[in-house]
């Protein structure tokens, strides 16, 4: 019979992600991270330039066992020794999040053991727990992913607040679609940083911002659009166009301006600790500017490993703890979703 859980203070929790391109599981005990395995289709994808639902949900299934196979070994446990079992339920991709969450619910069962359904952005959150012991709410995150851009008022372990969002794109889509302006492979985020590092920030293209708006907003698609014209028209006029300067000149345009209303908003709401999530916080130019501007402010500033920015099951096992601590279960008749808003 399925249930009757002994709660322990510090539990073992494997934590699996599938939504996208990555099939991940990694064990945590408490805070502590002891083992983290990645296992990516990217380069598969990279032949098609973007994720294939497909080609994703087969490459799940081909690595799932795998990946916690590996992971339970590395932390130097037996599957046995796990206490909890939190995966990624939504947001992302139905068929590859299927595959990680079909796993969890067997292994949940199998082991008798809870299953924790976690939702991939409040795992972005939580990852910075795992880098700070000491890290407690109430603190400003910055948030910037592939699908999320905004900067959040978190209170309490199970409560946050949006103090401004995205307008239209999000940061991390952004940089995926100037990659592919510029000719460059998917994924586009570091392909571009890689450029930026070679440029200057000599085009003044707009900040990713939305001026005179009573509340905080970001926009990232008049960026988008006058990155494409600027090379557009350069490209007409038989013009030269130097990729490296437009790159840098992108990126500085992009995240100047998360940075300015990270801190602002710290300093307004007298919060003195920021944390950030998501795939585009390891980007190496965001990590300084976000790291000078903190310093400058006097505002704490905990950042997890740029590997633990991107898709990741450290992060999930993370929120796995919140929840688990917080005796949140879920059925294990749970279903996949593909979208779950951010509130
Ligand atoms: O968080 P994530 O791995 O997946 C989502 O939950 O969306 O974020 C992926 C996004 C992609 O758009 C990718 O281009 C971007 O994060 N990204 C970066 C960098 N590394 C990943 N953007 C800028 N610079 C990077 N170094
Ligand atoms: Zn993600």
């Amino acid at each position: 019979m399925y249930g009757n859980f002994t709660i322990k203070n510090d539990p073992l929790i494997l934590g699996l992600e599938s939504s996208c391109d990555e099939t991940a599981a990694s064990v945590i005990r408490g805070r502590k991270i002891l083992s983290n395995v990645i296992i990516s289709s990217a380069s598969e994808q990279a032949k098609y330039g973007g994720v294939v639902p497909e080609i994703a949900s087969r490459a799940h299934t081909d690595a799932v066992n795998k990946a916690v196979t590996s992971a339970v070994k590395e932390a130097g446990l037996t599957i046995k020794d796990i206490d909890a079992v939190a995966v990624t339920y939504g947001a992302g991709l139905l068929g590859a999040l299927l595959v990680g969450l079909s796993f969890a619910k067997s292994l949940a069962y199998t082991l008798n053991v809870p299953l924790i359904a976690v939702n991939h952005i409040r795992g972005h959150l939580a990852a910075s727990y795992l880098f700070d012991e000491t890290l407690e709410p109430p603190y400003i995150t910055l948030l910037a992913s592939g699908g999320h851009t905004a900067i959040l008022h978190t209170q309490s372990y199970t409560k946050f607040k949006v103090l401004g969002a995205t307008s239209d794109d999000a940061a991390g889509e952004a940089f995926d679609k100037v990659a592919r302006i510029l000719s460059l492979p998917y994924p586009g985020g570091p392909n571009v940083q890689r450029l930026a590092e070679q440029g200057k920030p000599s085009i003044a293209f707009p900040q990713a911002l939305v001026k005179n708006s009573r509340e905080m907003q970001f926009s990232y698609s008049g960026l988008k659009t006058a990155v494409l014209n600027y090379c557009h028209n350069a490209a007409q006029r038989g013009e030269e166009i130097n990729h490296c300067d437009v790159a840098c000149s992108f990126q500085h345009s992009a995240i100047d301006p998360l940075v300015k209303k990270t801190v602002e908003s710290a300093q307004k709401l007298g919060v003195n600790t920021v944390t950030a999530g998501g795939g585009v916080i390891a980007n190496g130019y965001l990590r300084q500017t976000l790291k000078c501007a903190c310093d400058k402010a006097g505002l704490k500033l905990v950042l997890p490993e740029k590997i633990y920015c991107t898709d990741n099951a450290a992060m999930i096992a993370a929120e796995g703890l919140i929840q688990y601590k917080a005796g949140n279960f879920a059925p294990l008749n749970i279903n996949a979703k593909a979208q779950i808003p951010l509130t």
